[in-house]
């Protein structure tokens, strides 16, 4: 069973991961109201991505014998100046859930919840990922700057992502449900 200070601050993370998906959603749709279609794709993709963390954690806590308490959610942000905006604020978001997840494996193991280490050794190297993606991507637009063309093409690689069929975050799941 977890003790009380980890189980807090896994409630906290539960809370981070879904203002994360919300973060991702509100960028979704700042992209397509600038018809960039392929970063909203890729932006809907990682906003479902991010609830499948929230519930990780969420599991998680129960399955230990935790208790889930949900908070309030933040909208971190709603509007960007330009794709490079929004993409640089996805990375610097990344890295803040890396700090998160690193303190969060900091206290299981000074409380000696070994339990949760796997789990949370699995968020360590999904953040490596995370990181790396959206830091990549920022730095392919940086590289593009005004030139349009360039734009388009990054557009069409992101709009390759694949997503997850039944997910609600994808528009055609959501057609298909009703
Ligand atoms: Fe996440
Ligand atoms: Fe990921």
């Amino acid at each position: 069973m977890i003790g009380k200070k980890l189980n807090d601050a896994l409630n906290d993370q539960i809370k981070n991961e879904l203002e994360s998906s919300y973060l991702y959603l509100a960028m979704a749709g700042y992209f397509e109201s600038l018809s960039l279609d392929g970063m909203a794709n890729w932006m809907r993709a990682q906003a479902h991505e991010e609830m499948t963390h929230a519930m990780k954690f969420f599991n998680h806590v129960l399955e230990r014998g935790g208790k889930v308490e949900l908070k309030d959610l933040k909208l971190l942000k709603s509007g960007w100046e330009s794709p490079l905006e929004a993409f640089r604020d996805a990375h610097k978001h990344e890295q803040f859930i890396s700090g998160c997840i690193d303190a969060l494996i900091a206290l299981a193991r000074k409380e000696q919840e070994f339990a949760s280490e796997p789990l949370l050794s699995w968020f360590v190297n999904e953040q490596v990922e995370e990181e790396a993606n959206a830091g990549r991507i920022a730095e392919q637009l940086a590289m593009v700057g005004a030139d349009k063309p360039g734009l388009l093409m990054i557009d069409r690689e992101l709009g390759a992502r694949p997503f997850p069929a039944a997910s609600p975050f994808n528009p055609q799941a959501v057609v298909a449900a009703e």
